[in-house]
């Protein structure tokens, strides 16, 4: 265990990549002291750890309830089973695209708007981080002229759930984001159900199963997980797109005279580069993995990062290909993903097909504004994040076009 790369050294953040090939090979699981919990990579152990009802999410407690309140990340079995009935049907595939295919329409163009005269931008700061969150307000039904109280609500969040070094700042402020979350929405959440409408929020008014329904403080709890759980992932996806299409121009050729790639493409980058490279589990008892067993109660963390490269799974695991045959397309947003990257189980993303829906428009916007896009000269985009990761900034230059 001598050898095991640490997850929170310099060289790990840099490139993670490297590390989790050494642990593929020489140690696919092992302890890590800092973090007091067993890390394994092998993608056929982070699978049945995400798809074995032993391996619980009670770890998660300590960290989300004191910023979320309690949500159905952190529940488990009947009860799980019921809170998450009430909020899936708002996310399936049609109920999504008849009512808000034209809310992430309006929001992708809004923001191309901003900068398609001037051919250069960066992507990051100027797209990706404004763009799910805009559209999961929208969804809500929320008032769209606190967009900007609503990114900065959902910064703090996520500084607050990434706070490894225990920075007090930072967890003061996260805090404060959940006061005054709860103190904006529960006025809002009580007048709504007054005045239900065909938005998200009026959904999660009026959601039954089994004689349960949400109380205001269920549905501010679940807000706030959406922010988090929609907003970061889904700008991190979206840049990771369009950067690893970048940096691979004959494939970035291809998407662009055929958009019917798109869901490829993403579903590729899904895998070589996910949003979300950590999650947590806890077994409720003794379980022996495919590499050894990790013992009741203890924290194991899962590195989609790592299993997602796993060569006992993919072919060649480090090339981008959007072509490659061991990812099939028609699964690569359900529950039965290739990909590890919105886990799997009864866990399994509830937002995957709207984050789906996003990128595609998103990106085939994007496309249509900037055919010709190509990194800015200098080194070329950097990524940083630990738990979710992807690039910083992504500068691209493009000729403008004049409509
Ligand atoms: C759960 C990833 C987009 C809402 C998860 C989990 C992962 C994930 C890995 C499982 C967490 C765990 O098991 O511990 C992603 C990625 C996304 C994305 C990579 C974008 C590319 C979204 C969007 C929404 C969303 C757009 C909604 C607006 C949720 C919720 C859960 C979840 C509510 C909890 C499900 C449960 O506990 O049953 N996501 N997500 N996600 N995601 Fe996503």
């Amino acid at each position: 265990a001598g050898e095991a790369p640490d997850i929170l050294s310099p060289e790990f953040a840099e490139n993670p990549y490297a590390a989790y090939r050494v642990m593929l090979d020489t140690a696919p699981l092992f302890w890590h002291e800092a973090t007091q919990s067993y890390v394994v990579s092998r993608y056929e152990d982070v699978a049945r750890a995400f798809k074995e009802p032993a391996f619980t999410t009670d770890n998660y407690n300590w960290q989300l309830e004191p910023v979320h309140g309690k949500t159905i990340l952190q529940m488990s079995g009947r009860e799980h089973a019921v809170r998450r009935a009430l909020v899936a049907p708002a996310f399936r595939g049609s109920e999504l695209e008849r009512k808000f295919l034209p809310v992430i329409e309006r929001n992708a163009r809004q923001l191309i708007d901003s900068f398609r005269d001037r051919g250069e931008v960066d992507l990051v700061s100027e797209f990706a981080r404004h763009f799910p969150i805009n559209v999961i307000v929208d969804m809500l039904g929320l008032d769209r002229s606190e967009h900007a109280r609503f990114q900065k609500w959902y910064t703090s969040i996520i500084a607050f759930l990434g706070n490894l070094s225990q920075d007090p700042e930072v967890a003061a402020d996260g805090l404060r984001t959940r006061d005054e979350l709860a103190e904006y929405m529960i006025p809002v959440i009580r007048e709504r159900r007054q005045n239900l409408g065909d938005d998200l929020l009026s959904t999660l008014c009026k959601a039954e199963v089994d004689g349960t329904s949400m109380s205001d403080e269920d549905i501010k709890a679940f807000v706030s997980l959406l922010l988090a759980a929609g907003g970061e992932t889904t700008d991190k996806a979206i840049a990771s797109v369009v950067k690893n299409l970048l940096e691979h121009p004959d494939q970035f050729e291809a998407v662009l005279a055929d958009r019917s790639l798109i869901p490829r493409a993403f579903a590729e980058t899904l895998r070589y580069t996910p949003p979300v490279h950590m999650i947590m589990r806890q077994p409720a008892r003794d379980v022996e993995l495919s590499t050894g067993t990790v013992p009741k109660g203890a924290t194991v963390t899962c590195l989609i990062g790592a299993a997602n490269r796993d060569p006992r799974r993919f072919a060649d695991p480090d090339r981008f290909d959007v072509f490659r045959t061991d990812l099939a397309e028609e699964t690569a947003f359900s529950a039965a993903a290739g990909h590890l990257a919105f886990a799997l189980g009864r866990h399994f993303c509830v937002g995957a097909l709207l984050a789906k829906s996003e990128v595609e428009v998103g990106l085939n916007q994007l496309l249509d504004a900037m055919p010709d896009a190509r990194l800015a000269d200098g080194a070329g985009p950097v990524e940083q994040g630990l738990f979710t990761r992807g690039p910083a900034t992504l500068p691209i230059t493009f000729t403008p076009r004049i409509p």
